[in-house]
C-alpha cells in the first residue's frame, strides 16, 4: 500500500484540514480506463468545451470514495492508487479523486478559487498539461499554479527562528515512508541532474524495529495482527538519533534499564492489555540512515554522505547555498536530535575534503571554511504543506497564477512554465 498522502488546504491556514491517502475506490459497475489512460492534450486552444462531471458521466459515476473511506469499503468496491512514486498514473480516476477532494471535503466552488497543486520534481511536462486541462476545462477553476514540492519545503523551514534571509537555494531532505530523496534546489530551480534517491526510508525503520523486537523476545506479547502498528507507534514515539552509536551501545550497556521504555497497548479487537519493553531499538533502528549496512546489503552510503555528494555535484556557484541551507522535510526527518547528527557528519567530510586539499597544495591556498546548517523547524512533519499555506497567501499569490483566460488563449501548454513564487 503505497502511504503517499494528499493533503488539502484552505491558504493560510497553521494545520492542513484533511490528510488522507490517494486511494479511489470504484464499483465495478461504474469502471474506470485502463491504468496509465491520460486525457487527450487538446493541440488547439481551449480544445475542449466545458462539461459539468455529472452529465459527463452520469449518475453512476458519483458511487465513489476517495482516501481512508476508500479503504474502509475495500471489501465491496476496487481500490486504486491513481498516483505511483508521486506521478499520475491513471488520469481518470486523478480526476475523480480531485473531484471529490473540491466539492466534498473542501466544499469549494472552483470557479471563485485559485488552485495551487504541487508536483515531485522531474515532473513530466505533458502530466502538467494534463493536470490544466482537467483543473480548467472539467472544474472550470479560476486560476491554478503548480508547485515543485522541493521548492516548498524550502519555504516552509522560513518558520526556524534560525533562518534569518528568506533563501529558495537550499538542498531539501525529504523522507517519508517508502523513500528518501536529496534535492539541491537553487533560486527556486531545482537541479534536476544531482537529485539522489535512497531506498531507505520510515517503512524500512518500521520494519527493523519490529524485527528487533522480536529477536528480543519481546513481540511474544504483541497479537501478531498488531504487531506492525505497534512498531511503528513505538518508532514514532519513543525512537531517537543518537550522536555515535558506538558510545551510545557502550552508555546502554552500563545502565540498560535508564533507557528503557514502556509501551502499553490494547488488543485491537479482544481488547486484552499488554505491554512491550522497548530498549536498544530506540536509537538502533533510525541509525540505518547512518549506517545503512546495518540493515541493508545493497545500499550502502549513509545519508550524510549522499548529501554531500549530491551538493558537490551541483555547480560550483550554488554549492556554498546548498551546504549553508539543508532544510528537513517528511515524517522520517521527525526523529528527535536527526539534524544534529547529519550535521556533524556532513561537517566531518567536509573539513576532510578541505584539509585534504590544503595538505595537497602544501596549505598555499588556505580554505576560508565552509558553513554547514541543518533547519529543523515545527512545521517539518508537513513542511510541503505549510511552504504551500505559506505562499499561497502571498497577497499577490494569484498573479503568479494562470487563469482561464490564459488558458483558453495559448493552450494547456502554458503550464510548462511559472514563475518563482516567493523569490526575491
Ligand atoms: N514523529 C515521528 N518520528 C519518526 N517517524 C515518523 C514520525 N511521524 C511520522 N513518522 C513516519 O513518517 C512516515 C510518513 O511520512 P510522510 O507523510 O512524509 O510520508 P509519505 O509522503 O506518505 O511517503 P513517501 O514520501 O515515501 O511517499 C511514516 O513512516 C511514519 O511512520
Ligand atoms: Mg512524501
Amino acid at each position: 500500500m503505497s502511504r503517499s498522502n494528499v493533503i488539502v488546504l484552505f491558504a493560510g491556514n497553521s494545520e492542513p484540514s484533511f490528510v488522507f491517502p490517494t486511494a479511489i475506490a470504484t464499483s465495478s459497475s461504474s469502471g474506470s480506463k485502463p491504468s496509465g489512460a491520460r486525457p487527450s492534450v487538446p493541440n488547439k486552444p481551449g480544445g475542449l468545451s466545458n462539461s459539468s462531471l455529472v452529465s459527463k458521466r452520469g449518475i453512476d459515476d458519483l458511487d465513489f470514495y476517495i482516501g481512508n473511506e476508500a479503504y474502509a469499503n475495500s471489501k465491496t468496491y476496487q481500490v486504486d492508487q491513481p498516483i505511483r512514486h508521486g506521478i499520475v498514473e491513471n488520469w481518470d480516476l486523478m480526476e475523480r479523486f480531485w473531484e471529490q477532494c473540491i466539492f466534498k471535503y473542501l466544499r469549494a466552488e472552483p470557479e471563485e478559487n485559485y488552485f495551487m497543486l504541487t508536483e515531485p520534481p522531474l515532473n513530466p511536462p505533458e502530466n502538467r498539461e494534463a493536470t490544466a486541462e482537467i483543473m480548467f476545462e472539467s472544474f472550470n477553476i479560476k486560476g491554478l499554479y503548480i508547485a515543485v514540492q522541493a521548492v516548498l519545503a524550502l519555504a516552509a523551514s522560513w518558520t526556524s527562528n534560525k533562518v534569518t534571509d528568506r533563501t529558495l537555494t537550499g538542498t531539501v531532505i525529504d523522507s517519508g515512508d517508502g523513500v528518501t530523496h536529496v534535492i539541491p534546489v537553487a533560486e527556486g530551480y531545482v537541479i534536476g541532474s544531482a537529485i539522489k534517491h535512497i531506498p531507505l526510508a520510515g517503512r524500512d525503520i518500521t520494519y527493523f524495529v519490529q524485527q528487533l523486537l522480536r529477536e528480543r523476545g519481546e513481540s511474544v506479547n504483541i497479537p501478531a495482527e498488531d504487531s506492525r502498528r505497534v512498531a511503528e507507534k513505538i518508532k514514532e514515539d519513543y525512537s531517537y538519533v543518537c550522536q555515535d552509536i558506538v558510545r551510545e551501545f557502550r552508555r546502554f550497556d552500563e545502565d540498560p534499564y535508564k533507557y528503557f521504555e514502556r509501551y502499553e497497548g490494547e488488543h485491537s479487537v479482544t481488547g486484552r492489555r499488554y505491554s512491550v519493553d522497548v530498549g536498544y531499538e530506540r536509537f538502533l533502528a533510525p541509525e540505518i540512515f547512518f549506517n545503512p549496512e546495518i540493515v541493508s546489503s545493497d545500499f550502502l552510503t549513509p545519508l550524510p554522505e549522499v548529501v554531500d555528494q549530491v551538493i558537490q555535484q551541483s555547480p560550483i556557484d550554488v554549492r556554498r547555498g546548498l551546504y549553508k541551507n539543508i532544510v528537513l522535510s517528511g515524517g522520517s526527518t521527525m526523529f528527535q536530535h536527526f539534524g544534529q547528527r547529519l550535521k556533524k557528519d556532513l561537517n566531518a567530510i567536509v573539513s576532510q575534503r578541505i584539509a585534504a586539499s590544503e595538505a595537497a597544495s602544501g596549505n598555499l591556498a588556505r580554505s576560508s571554511g565552509l558553513e554547514v546548517n541543518v533547519i529543523s523547524h515545527r512545521m517539518q512533519r508537513y513542511a510541503v504543506w505549510y511552504g504551500g499555506s505559506l505562499l499561497g497567501s502571498l497577497p499577490d499569490f494569484h498573479s503568479f497564477c494562470y487563469d482561464k483566460k490564459d488558458y483558453e488563449e495559448h493552450g494547456p501548454s502554458i503550464v510548462r512554465k511559472f514563475s518563482v513564487l516567493g523569490g526575491m
